[in-house]
């Protein structure tokens, strides 16, 4: 029986929320309609400072990011000129404001309520993915593999490729058992160059059209390179508490005033040039194709790079496969929050190191009593 389920997600990049409504029926999916709502920029820089908000500022942001998720999922049925009671479950990522798994006590925090989400919608709504996995002595990530290994699981051996804010790998395949890490930075970097040069006005390399006017400065690229985390084995995960600003200024100092194209131009080829590396160095079974998605896939000069590096194998954009790019994790988070509904494990506990296979999410009712 073919269902109905909206996801949710909002990443590291803090543009905006990606929603998409997606029909599941036994092993394959259609996307109905996705959107990503773009975060009003006052939004967007209260979430990159999310680490220093107070308890009352947090509380409220919460309720906040709830009313623009149930907005986003609202905005996403309309397009599909579909009543919200059609759906069976909204999977609602929210947005993360501490994931620490690593911690003396680990703890990961998700924002975006999900009773505001039900209410508004009338849907059960599936949140919280991540601490029961924690809970379960994982490091409550990666969570997208369970989507990729039940999708692209059964077919040759492919990386996934995510180029969220940060850039993260699934291999999966018949004859394999998933591997998952982040290989380092995906747009973030960038993004960070593109809006600190033009105050603002632009937050991202639209097409990746900017980096082709700059120079690549391979000695920064190799400078780069030797940041501890590339040489580090996967299971691992980073964010912008290691690639950030002060990172950026470490690795290129006055450039980043001077030459901003080429910083930009650097970090472009830079982040491909990891992920091909990264690939070198762990992944030890031969991918037959390469599947980009995120908003990084619609960076034309990123994904040129990639394919170079990465040659005989194929890079396509996911969007090949009928999922636009930004929709992916949405349409994962939809699919986990069906399968929690289902009481089926969501998780791939060899990815995340939870001692066993658990179902992630907490349920909150659609229906008024
Ligand atoms: N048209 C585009 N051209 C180049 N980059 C883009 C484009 N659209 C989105 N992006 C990049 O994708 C990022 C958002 O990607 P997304 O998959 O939503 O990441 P996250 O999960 O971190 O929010 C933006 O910050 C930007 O860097
Ligand atoms: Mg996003």
């Amino acid at each position: 029986m073919a269902q109905l389920a909206l996801g949710l997600m909002s990443g590291t990049s803090c543009d905006g929320i990606s929603a998409a409504l997606v029909r599941f029926q036994r092993q394959t999916l259609r996307v109905l309609a996705e959107h990503t709502q773009p975060y009003p920029l006052r939004v967007s820089r209260v979430l990159r400072r999310a680490p220093t908000l107070t308890a009352p500022e947090l509380s409220m942001l919460n309720m906040v990011l709830g009313e623009q998720f149930a907005r986003a999922a609202q905005r996403v049925l309309r397009a599909a000129r579909m009543r919200p009671t059609r759906l069976a479950v909204i999977g609602s990522h929210g947005h993360t404001i501490y994931h620490g798994p690593g911690d003396a006590i680990p703890s990961t925090l998700q924002l975006g309520e999900p009773c505001v989400i039900a209410e508004r919608l009338g849907v059960p709504v599936v949140a919280d993915f991540r601490p029961r996995d924690l809970a379960a002595g994982g490091c409550g990530a990666p969570l997208v593999p369970a989507f990729d290994e039940a999708f692209f699981g059964k077919g040759v051996t492919r990386a996934l490729q995510n180029l969220g804010g940060v850039g993260n790998v699934t291999v999966v395949g018949r004859a394999i058992d998933a591997v998952a890490f982040d290989t380092g930075p995906g747009n973030c970097l960038m993004d960070l160059v593109v809006q600190q040069m033009s105050r603002g006005r632009m937050r991202f390399d639209a097409h990746g059209h900017l980096a082709l006017r700059g120079r690549i400065d391979h000695r920064a690229v190799e400078r780069m390179w030797r940041q501890p985390y590339f040489r580090q084995p996967p299971p691992k995960s980073t964010g912008r508490e290691l690639f950030n600003e002060a990172w950026l200024r470490q690795m290129f100092s006055t450039a980043l005033a001077r030459a901003p194209l080429d910083v930009l131009a650097t970090l472009t080829y830079f982040t491909a040039y990891s992920i091909a590396e990264s690939y070198r160095r762990f992944i030890r079974h031969r991918l037959h194709e390469v599947i980009v998605s995120g908003g990084g896939a619609h960076n034309r000069t990123l994904m040129r790079h990639l394919a170079r590096l990465l040659a005989p194998v194929p890079v396509h954009s996911i969007e090949r496969y009928g999922i636009p790019a930004q929709a992916k994790e949405p349409v994962a988070f939809a699919f986990l929050a069906l399968q929690a509904l289902r009481h089926r494990a969501n998780h791939l506990p060899h990815t995340t190191g939870a001692r066993g296979a658990r179902i992630l999410g907490s349920v909150t009712p659609g229906q008024p009593a």
